[in-house]
């Protein structure tokens, strides 16, 4: 039996090995976060020479990328980005996700969206038939907490404050467990419309486009179904 950590690495060495054919010289690279993203930087900062960079979703990432030489750009300054890699915290059939368990949900999420491609790369533990096990995290401005808290709640969640913990964009996490969540597009769209929501971890309107799942039997592609 292959430990969770073994699987993340498998999992981290495949995607290098599906990204490396679809990098050219100029290409950049989004990069996410996470115990598996650390993984993937690892293993594919041996061929950086064979694309331009990356644009980083955290600090985190950031920090562990220049530490292996990898040229980080500020997405400012990017119109394009071909393929997104980056972990998530569940992951249902439709490669809908939950994401934010590391708290860079908000950057994330806007890598993401420039992206042409997002693959994401997970163990088999993050497979679920319904989203919502995982609390949900959202990111929101300090100020609007408890306004935010109680338009959760009404909507069935249980939101709780992510103790001593601030996001690379000076915000707070709530985390919200209880939602049977059936309709991820309806509950992420719902979600960005309260007022004091930076960035909700539902990415279902912005979910994977492919998946890499490491399993005790191999690494399986799953890619998002046709509408
Ligand atoms: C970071 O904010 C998250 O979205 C991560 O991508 C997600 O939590 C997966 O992380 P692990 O690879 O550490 O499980």
């Amino acid at each position: 039996m292959y430990t969770q950590n073994e699987l993340k690495a498998q999992v981290a060495q495949a995607a290098v090995e599906f990204i490396l054919p679809r990098l050219q010289q100029d290409s950049l690279l989004g990069v996410g976060t996470g115990s598996t993203v650390d993984l993937f930087i690892d293993a594919i900062a041996e061929h950086r020479h064979l694309f331009r960079g990356a644009v980083s979703s955290s600090e985190r990432s950031t920090t562990r990328m220049l530490e292996h030489g990898i040229d980080v750009f500020d997405l400012n300054n990017i119109t394009e980005v071909g393929w997104y890699v980056d972990g998530a915290d569940e992951l249902n059939a439709d490669l809908a996700m939950i994401k934010g368990g590391g708290g860079a949900l908000t950057r994330e999420k806007i890598v993401a969206s420039v992206a042409e491609h997002f693959l994401c790369i997970a163990d088999r533990s993050k497979e679920v038939d319904v989203l919502g096990k995982f609390p949900l995290p959202i990111e929101i401005i300090p100020m609007a907490r408890e306004a935010v808290a109680r338009q959760i709640k009404a909507l069935g969640g249980q939101p709780v404050l992510r103790e001593n913990f601030i996001t690379d964009n000076g915000n707070q996490i709530l985390d919200v467990s209880g939602l049977q969540i059936h309709q991820p597009e309806q509950l992420e769209a719902l979600l960005n419309n309260i007022p004091g929501v930076v960035c909700n971890g539902m990415f279902a309107l912005s979910g994977a486009t492919t998946a890499l799942i490491a399993t005790q039997e191999g690494v399986l592609q799953r890619e998002r179904p046709a509408v």
